[in-house]
């Protein structure tokens, strides 16, 4: 995925796209560039790497105009080079583009323009694309100008395969930005005397709360003053005009070194927001009115899958242990990657759930098209609002985290997994669970977000033994039960800002294999809270010290027993087994934090990677 920002209106464009791009350097930051239209001339200024690269490159040659596109890219076709950096021209140099998503059919296409004498800067894909527009452009006989750019773009997106959220404008068109969207996001932002188009709306909430989220399909041309959508298969296109549920502040750091740790430390506020309005205390259960589904139909519910990428996946597997504990209802897990291939046999009755922080994952909405190609019930839960996912959900739930910058995942992992536990409560009160349980669990619940907030402020200790361990050349990170989905995010976080390899198993696994691996410089973070399964945690951690492993324990306060037997504690507060992986990740999203910051690492921007995967 990539960050793309448009502007059109009174100010000087240049500031807008820069701050735009800064907002959006999370979602990819190999290259940047911007395209500035003024007095019938387009000029461009890009370079790769992060960026201030490329806001040194236009302080040494400033350019200026009303009217710009601008991109930070993360590459799918062609190296991290400046001339694979967007935007893209045609063979005129007149029109020029900025695209998200990976045209399939490229290759194909770029044979046959260089046959009839085009060149090409770039390895990229987009380049490919903008030519095919220049040469429809090109084509045509209509007097030079906005309806011809439209029909031009109209004529190219039905040669290609693939995904695109792009924008472009054409010398000859300089009261207009044109923006197209499949299967990549694409906002327009709509302002007073101008206009935005981005990627996604932090990086305009700055300038405004109004957005209009274009559909698969859409094109919209936009004016200063007004903006017109219509669709590539016909007609006008319906919208409708969305506020902004955030603010600049939310996206910005305020006080912490790094969007990760504020986001962090936001836990017992988002843990609490994910429950809100949620927990029906004169009832013992939780309600979830997004689902749209009645008691009755919730009854008829004989499978669950749940599915996601990354971490949205570890948060499902923590809900397959968490919903069949309360529920009783079978569970499945699937990488979105994986389901969208398979052919799983599946019940008429069976639920489907794609998990997705940003809801824009591209495996994750091919699953959620698969399983509604399969006639099933596909429901949501997704933090970034009038997403892709949650629009074409059948329904679903929103985490209500707020914008999650860094990228690597934590509250919304955290919220995933309460909400894991609230449909895990909901059903189990369906079936079985008695009032006094559900009033049980509800207590549980209600205490989460006190309890998270005290393990951070435990950072200092965390922290001191993050430095401890800075060095290790790999990690092991074991769990038991509910535990065993977040040593595997513990894992995921610890390679994905620190670098290190780390790896996460059941802890029982440790004697097939894996065992052979341990040496002093290896240390072992055991997930052992005191729970039915404490002692075996426990036996284990044993065999891996009889090695001379190092151990750092996640145990529970107060647990002397864990004191005795690890190097080092990270003490989380008493909970009940199936809401101790939530706990478990806020010590482990801590110690990666202080490992990667100890190794200098870009926490926030993790090389190769960005924060939503919007390609396959
Ligand atoms: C996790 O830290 C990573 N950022 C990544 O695994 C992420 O969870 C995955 O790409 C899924 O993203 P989504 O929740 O936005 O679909
Ligand atoms: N496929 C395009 C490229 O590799 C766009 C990648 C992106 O979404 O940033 O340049």
């Amino acid at each position: 995925m990539c960050g793309i920002v448009g502007y059109i209106g009174k100010h000087d464009a240049v500031p807008v796209l820069l701050d735009g791009l800064r907002r959006l350097e999370y979602r990819g930051y190999d290259s940047a560039g911007v395209a500035i239209l003024a007095d019938g001339k387009i000029s461009v200024r890009k370079k790769s790497g992060r960026i201030a690269n490329l806001t040194d490159l236009i302080a040494q040659s400033p350019v200026a105009g009303h009217v710009g596109i601008a991109h930070t890219r993360w590459a799918t076709h062609g190296g991290v080079t400046d001339a694979n950096a967007h935007p893209h021209s045609d063979q005129s140099g007149r029109l020029f583009l900025c695209h998200n998503g990976v045209i399939e059919n490229y290759a194909t296409i770029k044979e046959q323009l260089i046959s009839e004498g085009h060149t090409f800067k770039s390895q990229t894909d987009t380049e490919v694309l903008a030519h095919l527009i220049g040469k429809e452009y090109d084509a045509l006989a209509s007097a030079p100008g906005t309806a011809r750019l439209v029909k031009s773009l109209r004529s190219a997106l039905t040669q290609v395969v693939g995904t695109y959220g792009i924008i472009l404008m054409h010398a000859d068109a300089p009261g207009v930005i044109v923006g197209a969207r499949r299967g990549s996001p694409l906002v327009l932002g709509l302002g007073s005397g101008e206009n935005f188009f981005a990627s996604d709306v932090s990086a305009i909430v700055a300038h405004t709360r109004e957005a209009v989220y274009l559909k698969d399909f859409d094109i919209a041309v936009l004016g200063a003053n007004d903006f017109e959508i219509t669709s590539l298969l016909g007609g006008a296109s319906g919208y409708e005009v969305s506020k902004v549920e955030f603010s600049a502040d939310d996206v910005s750091k305020g006080s912490y070194a790094h969007y990760m740790l504020k986001e962090i430390h936001e836990q017992p506020e988002t843990i609490r927001d994910a429950m809100r309005g949620r927990l029906v205390r004169e009832e013992a259960t939780a309600k979830l009115g997004g689902l749209g589904m009645t008691p009755q139909q919730l009854r008829e519910v004989d499978r669950i899958i749940l599915t996601g990428c990354g971490t949205a996946s570890h948060a499902a597997m923590c809900g397959e242990y968490i919903i069949e504990a309360l529920a009783h209802v079978p569970v499945e897990v699937e990488f979105a990657s994986e389901f969208r291939y398979r052919n799983l046999p599946l019940p008429k009755d069976t639920l489907v759930f794609c998990i997705s922080q940003s809801g824009e994952t591209a495996d994750t909405l091919a699953a959620l098209r698969e399983g509604k190609r399969k006639g099933l019930r596909v429901l949501g839960i997704c933090n970034n609002v009038a997403s892709t996912i949650a629009r074409e959900s059948d329904g679903g739930v929103y985490m209500h985290a707020g914008p999650e910058i860094g990228v690597a995942a934590t509250k919304s992992f955290t919220s995933q997994v309460t909400i894991m536990a609230l449909l895990g409560l909901m059903l189990g009160r369906i079936r079985h669970l008695s009032t006094t349980e559900g009033l049980r669990i509800l207590d549980e619940l209600e205490a989460l977000p006190g309890k998270v907030a005290r393990i951070l402020a435990q950072s200092d200790h965390i922290r001191a033994v993050a430095e401890k361990y800075a060095h290790a050349k790999a990690m092991m990170f074991l769990g038991r039960q509910f535990n065993y989905p977040a040593a595997l995010e513990g894992a995921l976080k610890m390679k994905e800002i620190s670098y290190i390899h780390a790896s996460g198993y059941p802890s029982a696994e440790l004697k097939h294999g894996v065992i052979a691996l341990i040496t002093p410089e290896v240390p072992s973070v055991f997930i052992a809270p005191e729970d039915s399964v404490f002692e075996k945690n426990v036996s284990n951690i044993e065999e891996v010290k009889a090695r001379k492993g190092p151990i750092i324990a996640v145990g529970t306060e107060g647990c002397d027993r864990i004191a005795k037997v690890a190097d080092d504690v990270l003490w989380i507060p008493e909970c009940p087994d199936y809401l101790s992986p939530i706990l478990a990740s806020i010590p482990l999203q801590l110690l990666a934090y202080y490992t990667a910051v100890h190794l200098g690492c870009d926490v926030d921007k993790p090389r190769n990677l960005a924060k939503s995967v919007t390609v396959e």
